[in-house]
């Protein structure tokens, strides 16, 4: 029923060619189909057909009685071109080959399309973060790519990487964020519902080249990838030539060209070399981590093969809500292939070199340690040594004031890269006791940046247990050797 109607659909597209004058019903179908509601999709099928059953009884005619709705479109096709004058008869022509049979709809179409089907993923969509995260309010420019629907639409239409204007009325990711027919003809392989499988454009590589994750995961990395962070200056007057105050307006900070692991830079407050909560696609592939020189680093791992979603929609299990639209981990479906649970040992093992390498940095106070104190929850942040100005911060008490950055960022409308304003905010520094005094080494900076790389990361090496440790260890390893 559902292709006939789809039929319907179509042929009524051609004769709206033909008589544009009649089209609130078909903008009315169009709408329920891209507002995802399958409901009222049916119900304006319904109207739509009633109300065109007139123009389009012969057309039915012709669906029940040839079935080929090739031929139907051709016709109405044809039917629409301007007739010149009629010329003589000419003989008829061979018989034609028969059609190939159409696709049954309990074969194509309804393989989705089905009440039961609907509802069940969107049961198992209610218990994602997609639905019941919060940030969809993080509708800025900067953030309403990854975190709104919308966003993300504007983002795959334009090819940018930032929307040109903020986007206050956006809503949270849904079903069809990640979902569209990508064509008309309806060919049906779970590629072919996907919003978006195309290679992409890593914000780490400053949107320059496309890096293939393989189609589902293409979906997921436009989002979990390394989110652009505000500005940092670099000074280096070991290489040739010099570097002097030069900015970055995007990632990558790291590697720096050139740079050395014991050459020096400026952090200044208020910028981050950070790279937010998202960066699950980088880890996965072994890769974007600061690396030291002369180090090993190993990229792929036993579960390389695997997509997100072969983890994250696996198997759904009622009796926890984990796997299939819920894209939580079915974690009772790895250990029965495991045989034991291969999870938490990792997870533990990473957390301990997480916090080994931020005692080590908070020990040369490069990283502020601070305790909450109801919770007792324990965090690291960077210190910065310059101020805005380019002035090292001493470590002894100074009336002297000192800037702070408020950003007053824009978008390049022709790169849609962001371009970082700033403007000055004055304060006093009432931190000097925790102040480095000094500027940061590379492999210093290096190693807060794979601190921040993995602590954000949320899996704690899951994703790529053998990187991961790689990462830690290297970094542990040069800061304590140097
Ligand atoms: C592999 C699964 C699958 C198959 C097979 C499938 N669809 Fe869909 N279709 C979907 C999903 C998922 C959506 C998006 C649902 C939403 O956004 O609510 C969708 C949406 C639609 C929409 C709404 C418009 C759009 O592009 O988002 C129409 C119309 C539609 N399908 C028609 C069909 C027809 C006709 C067929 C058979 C010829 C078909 N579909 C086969 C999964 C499928
Ligand atoms: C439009 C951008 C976008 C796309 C596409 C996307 N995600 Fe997300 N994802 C997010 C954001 C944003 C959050 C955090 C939501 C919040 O906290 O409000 C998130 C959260 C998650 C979480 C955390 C779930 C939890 O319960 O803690 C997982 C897992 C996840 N996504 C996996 C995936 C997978 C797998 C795909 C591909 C099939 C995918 N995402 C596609 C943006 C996206
Ligand atoms: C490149 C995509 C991307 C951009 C751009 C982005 N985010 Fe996110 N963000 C994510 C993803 C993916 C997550 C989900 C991590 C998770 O919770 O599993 C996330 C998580 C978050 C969280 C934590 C959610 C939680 O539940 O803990 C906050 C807060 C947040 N983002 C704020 C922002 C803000 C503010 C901006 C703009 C300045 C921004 N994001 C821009 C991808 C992005
Ligand atoms: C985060 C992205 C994302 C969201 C949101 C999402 N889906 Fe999906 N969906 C996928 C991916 C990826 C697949 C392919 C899964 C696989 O690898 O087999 C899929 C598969 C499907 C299929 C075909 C497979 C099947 O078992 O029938 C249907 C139908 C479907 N989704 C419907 C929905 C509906 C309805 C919603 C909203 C309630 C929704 N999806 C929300 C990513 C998403
Ligand atoms: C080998 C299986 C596996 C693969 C492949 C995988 N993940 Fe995960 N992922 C996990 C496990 C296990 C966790 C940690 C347990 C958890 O938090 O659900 C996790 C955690 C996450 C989180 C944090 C969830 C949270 O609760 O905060 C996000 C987001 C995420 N994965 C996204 C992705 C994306 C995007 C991809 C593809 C680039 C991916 N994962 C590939 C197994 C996998
Ligand atoms: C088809 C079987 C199979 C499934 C399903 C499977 N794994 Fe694995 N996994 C393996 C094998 C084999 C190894 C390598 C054996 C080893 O390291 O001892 C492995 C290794 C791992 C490791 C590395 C363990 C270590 O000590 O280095 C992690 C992490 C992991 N799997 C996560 C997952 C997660 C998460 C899932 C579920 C979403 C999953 N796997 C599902 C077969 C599987």
């Amino acid at each position: 029923m559902i292709y006939i109607n789809m039929s319907l659909i179509y042929v009524s597209y051609n004769i709206n060619k033909c008589h544009p004058q009649d089209n609130s019903l078909l903008y009315k179908l169009i709408y329920f189909c891209s507002s995802n509601n399958l409901h009222k999709l049916s119900a304006a099928l319904t109207e739509f057909i009633n109300k065109k059953s007139k123009s389009m009884k012969s057309l039915q005619k012709l669906f029940f009685t040839a079935g080929m709705m090739i031929t139907a479109g051709c016709l109405i096709l044809s039917s629409c071109t301007k007739d010149g004058p009629q010329g003589p008869e000419g003989a008829q022509g061979p018989k034609g080959q028969d059609g190939t049979n159409g696709k049954d709809a309990n074969s194509s179409c309804l393989v989705c399309h089905t009440t039961t089907n609907f509802d069940t993923k969107l049961a198992e969509y209610k218990f994602s973060k997609h639905f019941k995260g919060t940030t969809s309010s993080r509708n800025t420019k900067f953030c309403t790519r990854c975190h709104t629907h919308e966003g993300f639409q504007w983002v795959l239409g334009s090819g940018l990487f930032t929307p040109a204007n903020d986007m206050p009325a956006a809503n949270r990711i849904n079903c069809s964020t990640c979902h569209a027919h990508s064509g008309f003809n309806f060919v049906d392989t779970i590629a072919d519902i996907l919003s978006t499988t195309s290679p992409v454009y890593l914000n780490y590589n400053k949107n320059l080249t496309a890096t293939d994750f393989g189609q589902i995961n293409n979906l997921c990395v436009t989002c979990h990838q390394i989110r652009g962070a505000t500005a940092l200056v670099y000074s280096d007057t070991t290489l040739t030539p010099d570097v002097l105050n030069k900015s970055f307006d995007q990632l990558p900070y790291f590697p720096f060209a050139n740079a050395s692991d014991n050459d020096t830079v400026q952090y200044r407050v208020g910028r981050s070399f950070s790279v937010h909560d998202g960066n699950q696609s980088n880890l996965f592939a072994g890769i974007n981590a600061y690396e030291y020189k002369g180090k090993t680093y190993t990229r792929t791992w036993k579960h390389s093969e695997f997509s997100c979603t072969d983890c994250h929609m696996n198997t759904y299990n009622p009796a926890d809500s984990t796997g299939g639209h819920t894209l939580k981990v079915n974690e009772a479906a790895c250990t029965a292939c495991h045989g034991s649970d291969k999870i938490s040992p990792i997870r533990a093992l990473i957390d301990a070199k997480r916090v080994e390498l931020a005692e080590l940095l908070t020990a040369r106070k490069v990283f502020k340690k601070t305790v909450n104190a109801t919770t007792g929850a324990v965090s690291y942040s960077a210190q910065p040594t310059h101020d805005f100005n380019g002035k090292l911060y001493g470590t002894a008490t100074s009336s002297e004031l000192y800037a702070t950055n408020v950003t007053n960022n824009t978008v390049s409308p022709t790169t849609g890269l962001v371009v970082y304003g700033i403007m000055l905010k004055y304060a006093k520094d009432s931190d000097f006791a925790n102040r480095i005094g000094r500027v940061w080494k590379y492999g210093e900076m290096g190693a807060a940046y794979n601190y921040a790389y993995i602590n954000s990361e949320l899996s704690l090496g899951v994703h790529n247990p053998t990187y991961a440790l790689q990462v830690l260890q290297n970094s542990i390893d040069w800061v304590t050797a140097n």
